[in-house]
């Protein structure tokens, strides 16, 4: 088992574990995912003597009908998971205090934008029928704030999932950076584990916690774009052709400050969607493990 800084030890531990297929399990939680349907097949030739009645086939087929919301559907990351699953016909709903983002763009056009505060939010309307839940959840502040909103907000959510039934929660946490127990225990990194331990804790068997280091891509802020791509994407390719020489002072402390590789936005979201489609997934996924699962449902 792997524990992290001051943190103990979350069980599963970090890897891609498979559980059986959920057709073994109770099938129960996971009803809404599927609907089945009946074809009744039929042909008569010349000659041939119609027995649609006797010889009618039954077609049964599973047809997996996925409606996902994201908690901070507008936000940098939110947005690349709305888009990505918007493109994989995945229906999804968001939820944020400010709502419909004030960008344009078709998958913009079909998603379901919700404006509330998690805090207050109308269940109901947002979790009926869905199959997963993304939150993205998190952010900076003072200590309070930071706990409120990394910790406090993502417990209420997975409260809220769990009592509808939805069968999977997958929350983007952060890599904790080999940070020394003493940075580990400032608000925004105690609120993420604590919300870590409650998705596992609550979905031991399809829960997702994502822990990536500095996400990249073109950031939205006040109708400007910020293109972080510009530092991340280099900085990836540096760091995947140096690894061999940088491994070694992977053990010393905060050194995953510069070591740690960045990922993109885009490959989160796949990571996400990849966890959202695939029910053999769950646990805590490190930054490679983000990325090979985001190459499975690369085009
Ligand atoms: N960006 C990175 O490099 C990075 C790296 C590692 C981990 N992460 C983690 O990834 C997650 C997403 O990061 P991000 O950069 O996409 O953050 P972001 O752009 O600030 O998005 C946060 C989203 O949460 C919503 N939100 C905040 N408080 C809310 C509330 N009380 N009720 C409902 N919605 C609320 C925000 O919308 P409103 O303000 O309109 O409510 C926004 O849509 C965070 O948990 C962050 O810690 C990010």
């Amino acid at each position: 088992m792997t524990s992290f800084g001051c943190f103990p030890a979350i069980s599963p531990p970090p890897s891609l574990l498979t559980r059986p297929s959920f057709r073994t399990r109770s099938v129960l939680p996971f009803q809404n995912r599927f609907c089945r349907f009946g074809v009744k097949c039929s042909s008569a030739e010349a000659g041939v003597v119609d027995e649609s009645n006797s010889a009618a086939i039954d077609v049964v087929a599973d047809i997996k009908s996925e409606r996902v919301v994201v908690l901070g559907g507008n936000g940098f990351v939110g947005s690349a998971i709305c888009k990505a699953a918007v493109s994989k016909g995945i229906e999804v709903t968001s939820l944020s205090r400010s709502g419909r983002p004030s960008y344009t763009g078709s998958w913009v056009d079909q998603v379901n934008w919700i404006s509330g505060d998690v805090f207050y939010a109308n269940w109901d309307e947002l979790l009926v029928g869905a199959t997963a839940v993304v939150s993205t959840l998190g952010g900076f502040g003072t200590e309070e704030q930071m706990l409120r909103i990394n910790g406090e907000a993502n417990v209420v959510a997975v409260g809220a999932a769990q009592k509808y039934g939805i069968p999977k929660f997958i929350l983007i946490s952060v890599h904790d950076y080999n940070f020394p127990p003493f940075l580990l225990s400032s608000g925004y990194f105690t609120g993420k584990r604590k919300a870590e331990s409650e998705v596992l804790s609550k979905y031991p068997y399809s829960g997702v916690v994502l822990r990536p280091a500095f996400i990249y891509g073109k950031r939205k802020v006040d109708g400007f774009e910020i293109p972080l791509d510009l530092i991340g994407e280099p900085w990836e390719r540096i760091l995947g052709a140096v690894e061999n020489f940088t491994k070694p002072l992977s053990s010393l402390p905060a050194s995953d400050v510069f070591l740690a590789p960045p990922v993109s936005v885009d490959d989160v979201a796949l990571a996400v969607i990849n966890a959202v489609t695939d029910d053999d997934v769950f646990g805590i996924f490190t930054i490679e493990q983000i990325k090979e699962a985001a190459s499975k449902v690369k085009v």
